[in-house]
C-alpha cells in the first residue's frame, strides 16, 4: 500500500538535519511513497499547514547541507522541556489538533528528528495514538538509547580544529587560551574535543571544579618549561558549590539560556595565576556548517532505518546507533533521563592518563 509521510525537525539545528531528510525522502519514494517536509517544527501540523513537497529533484545537495530545510522551533505550545528532567505534558486538545492535522493532511506515519525535548513530544504523541517514528538528534550526544545522536561528530570536529588553532596562538604567547563549548549538562563535547585536541584542562558539567585544581595544573606546566595551556570547558561546567553561569534571562516554558562560564573562568585564572589569560567562545559555530562523514553516513542509516520501522509498524521507537549495527528503542526509553559522561568511564579515565586535569 502507498503511504504518505511527514518529516518533522524540532529544537536546535545541528549538521546532518537535511541528511536525515535527504535518507528517509529517498528511501521512502524507493518504496513508491510520498515525503512531505512539515515547516517549523510540530506546528506547521496544525492549521493552517505548513508543508513542502519533497520530490526527487528537490533532494539535490541535501547531503551534506547543514542546518534545516524545513526550519525548526524549540519555544511555543510544543516546547516540551523546562530544565533537566523537568518534562511537561502537552494539553490533550493540542495532541487532538496535532491527529486532525495530520489525518487532514493524509499522513500515515511522522517521523521526528530531534533531541530530548522534540522526541519527549514524540512520546506523547504515540502514548495519544499518533504513529510516529524519533531519530535522535543533538549535538550534545546526551540522549540514551544511541551510543551516538548525530550532529555530535560534526560538532566535535569543529571544537577539536578551534583547539588546533588556539594552540599556535596560545604557545607563540606564553598565554592560557580558553576555549567554551556547548553542553549543557552534559560534556560530551568538551571531553571528546578536549581528547582530541590535546587540552591540558578540561571542565564537564559532570565532574564540579576548584579553581586551585586549574591553577596547580599551569604551574606544573609553567615548571616544565611549558609557558601556555589549553582549557576547554562545557557551557555547562561550574565550579564547585555554584550554579550554572546563564548569559540571558529566563523565558517562559524554556531552559536557561547558557554561556559566560569561559569568561568566569579566565577572568579567575588570570586573577590568581597572573599570566595573560584569553577566552574564545565557539558558540553556534559548533552547530552549523555541514555534516562529517561520519554523521553523513550514520544520517543516512537512521533515515533508512526510519523507513524501515514504518513499513513494518513499529512506531514509538527512535533509530539508534548500536555500535555494530542501526536498530532501534522505545522512544520513552531515551528520554526524560539525559546521558551524560560517566565520572569514571573510560574517556575520562584516557584523559587523565595523557595528563590532562579535570579541574577537580
Ligand atoms: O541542545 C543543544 C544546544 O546546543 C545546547 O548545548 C545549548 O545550550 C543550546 O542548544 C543552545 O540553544 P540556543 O541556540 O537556542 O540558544
Amino acid at each position: 500500500m502507498s503511504k504518505k509521510i511527514g518529516i518533522v525537525t524540532g529544537g536546535g539545528d545541528c549538521p546532518g538535519l537535511n541528511t536525515v531528510i535527504r535518507a528517509v525522502a529517498k528511501s521512502a519514494a524507493k518504496r513508491g511513497w510520498e515525503a512531505i517536509g512539515i515547516y517549523g517544527g510540530y506546528e506547521g501540523l496544525l492549521e493552517p499547514h505548513r508543508i513542502k513537497t519533497l520530490h526527487y529533484k528537490e533532494l539535490d545537495g541535501l547531503l551534506f547541507r547543514g542546518g534545516t530545510i524545513l526550519g525548526t522551533a524549540n519555544r511555543g505550545r510544543f516546547s516540551a522541556k523546562t530544565g533537566h528532567g523537568e518534562g511537561r505534558r502537552l494539553p490533550k486538545d493540542l495532541l487532538a489538533d496535532t491527529q486532525h492535522g495530520m489525518e487532514a493532511l493524509g499522513l500515515h506515519a511522522l517521523v521526528s528528528i530531534g533531541g530530548d525535548g522534540s522526541l519527549s513530544i514524540a512520546q506523547q504523541m504515540h502514548e495519544f495514538g499518533i504513529p510516529v517514528i524519533g531519530v535522535p538528534k543533538t549535538i550534545d550526544n546526551d540522549l540514551e538509547g544511541t551510543l551516538f545522536t548525530f550532529g555530535f561528530d560534526s560538532a566535535v570536529a569543529c571544537a577539536t580544529d578551534a583547539l588546533d588553532r588556539l594552540r599556535t596562538t596560545a604557545e607563540s604567547h606564553n598565554r592560557v587560551l580558553v576555549l567554551e563549548v556547548m553542553g549543557r549538562y552534559a560534556g560530551w563535547i568538551a571531553l571528546y574535543a578536549g581528547v582530541a585536541g590535546g587540552a591540558d584542562v578540561i571542565l564537564l558539567p559532570e565532574v564540579p571544579f576548584q579553581y586551585d585544581s586549574i591553577c596547580k595544573k599551569i604551574r606544573e606546566r609553567e615548571d616544565q618549561g611549558k609557558h601556555f595551556t589549553l582549557v576547554i570547558v562545557a557551557e555547562g561546567a561550574r565550579e564547585k558549590d555554584t550554579e550554572f553561569v546563564t548569559s540571558a534571562g529566563q523565558e517562559k516554558n524554556r531552559e536557561a539560556r547558557l554561556g559566560g562560564i569561559g569568561a568566569v573562568v579566565t577572568a579567575e585564572i588570570e586573577k590568581r595565576t597572573g599570566k595573560e589569560v584569553r577566552n574564545c567562545v565557539l558558540g553556534h559555530l559548533q552547530r552549523g556548517g555541514s555534516p562529517t562523514t561520519f554523521d553523513r553516513v550514520l544520517c543516512s542509516m537512521f533515515g533508512a532505518h526510519a523507513v524501515e520501522l514504518i513499513a513494518s509498524g513499529e512506531f514509538g521507537r527512535m533509530v539508534a546507533f548500536q555500535g555494530a549495527s542501526i536498530g532501534s528503542v522505545p522512544i520513552s526509553e531515551a528520554v526524560g533521563r539525559l546521558k551524560t559522561v560517566l565520572p569514571d568511564g573510560n574517556l575520562i579515565r584516557t584523559a587523565r592518563a595523557l595528563g590532562a586535569s579535570l579541574g577537580d
